[in-house]
């Protein structure tokens, strides 16, 4: 491999995820599993202790369900390195998979020291749902090298991956990221420009929004919404559920962040989410959202 070569899926022996988070964790397991070194990289010792029991708890049930045999995961946890030593794991990775907090200040810098620390070869891709990768790639002298692999939660369960490449982003760095992602076992999705929001996270948006404005226009109950969505389209849960289980607070605070950086009043959250957020109602995890979950 000449040193300006992208690495390519055959190459992918070791890969660093970064951040031990609800992503990060679980992503690297996924690597871990479809048998690839994995440095699983946090700044905190706590998070990847959090992150350790976490995927220890999720993996023994999958195994006392028959869903993996004892040998696939002892072999797994075998090749899952956790870590708080970025630099000397960096050094080391073929495929980087940043997973770090939503913060472009903190991807931007993380992205500029990985470039310095990394194998010339080495694909840098930001897990980040919201910010594309262009706006990280300038940080580097890699920008070929630089794309979004947009995993989804929880990441040891859901199939879908999505592969999308900025302006810059080389046809090998998406070859390669999309084999890893079979490679993983995934089913990736290949997007040909960058897009905010990617696709299954717009397709969602779309629903929701019509779901929304049926619903305060007077025109049907919330209740009769989620019906529809699963006994006429097949869906697993209706907008409404859906909300309840990521979370009212996490559906405001994204529509806000558009907005932040939009300006635009239609990506103001609805007033019937901030209402609400406002009363504290976040869903399944404060016991009352749309629904009431006390009992
Ligand atoms: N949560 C989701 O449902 C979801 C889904 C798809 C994509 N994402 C994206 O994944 C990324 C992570 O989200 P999350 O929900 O796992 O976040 P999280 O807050 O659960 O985890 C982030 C982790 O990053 C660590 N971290 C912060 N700065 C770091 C640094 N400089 N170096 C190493 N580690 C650092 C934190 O200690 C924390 O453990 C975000 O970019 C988000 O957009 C999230």
């Amino acid at each position: 491999m000449t040193e300006t070569q992208t690495a390519t899926a055959s190459e992918v022996n070791r890969v660093s995820v970064i951040g031990a988070g609800t992503m990060g964790a679980q992503i690297a397991m996924v690597a871990a599993l479809a048998g690839f070194s994995t440095d699983l990289i946090d700044i905190q010792d706590q998070q990847l202790e959090q992150a350790r029991t976490g995927l220890a708890k999720r993996l023994d049930r999958d195994v006392q369900k028959g869903r993996r045999s004892q040998d696939e995961v002892d072999t797994a946890w075998a090749r899952l390195n956790l870590t708080t030593d970025r630099d000397a794991a960096a050094k080391q990775s073929d495929f980087v998979i940043e997973a770090a907090v939503e913060d472009l200040g903190i991807k931007k810098s993380l992205f500029s020291e990985l470039d310095e620390l990394c194998p010339p070869h080495t694909i840098l891709a930001t897990n980040s749902s919201n910010i594309v990768s262009s706006r990280i790639a300038e940080a580097t002298n890699r920008p070929e090298k630089v794309c979004n692999m947009h995993f989804f939660n929880p990441a040891l369960v859901m199939k879908c991956v999505e592969v999308v490449p900025n302006p810059q982003t080389s046809a090998e760095t998406v070859a390669t990221t999309t084999a890893l992602a079979e490679a993983m076992g995934k089913d990736p999705v290949q997007l040909h420009k960058e897009v905010p929001g990617f696709v299954a996270n717009r397709l969602l948006n779309a629903l929701r929004k019509e779901a929304l404005d049926l619903y305060n226009k007077g025109i049907v109950d919330f209740q009769d919404i989620d019906t529809a969505a699963k006994t006429a389209l097949g869906h697993p849960m209706g907008p409404f559920e859906l909300m309840d289980l990521v979370g009212i607070d996490v559906v405001y605070l994204i529509r806000l962040a558009e907005y932040e950086q939009t300006g635009d009043p239609a990506s103001l959250p609805d007033p019937a989410v901030k209402e609400l957020y406002e009363a504290g109602r976040y869903g399944r995890k404060s016991g009352h959202g749309w629904y009431s979950y006390e009992s």
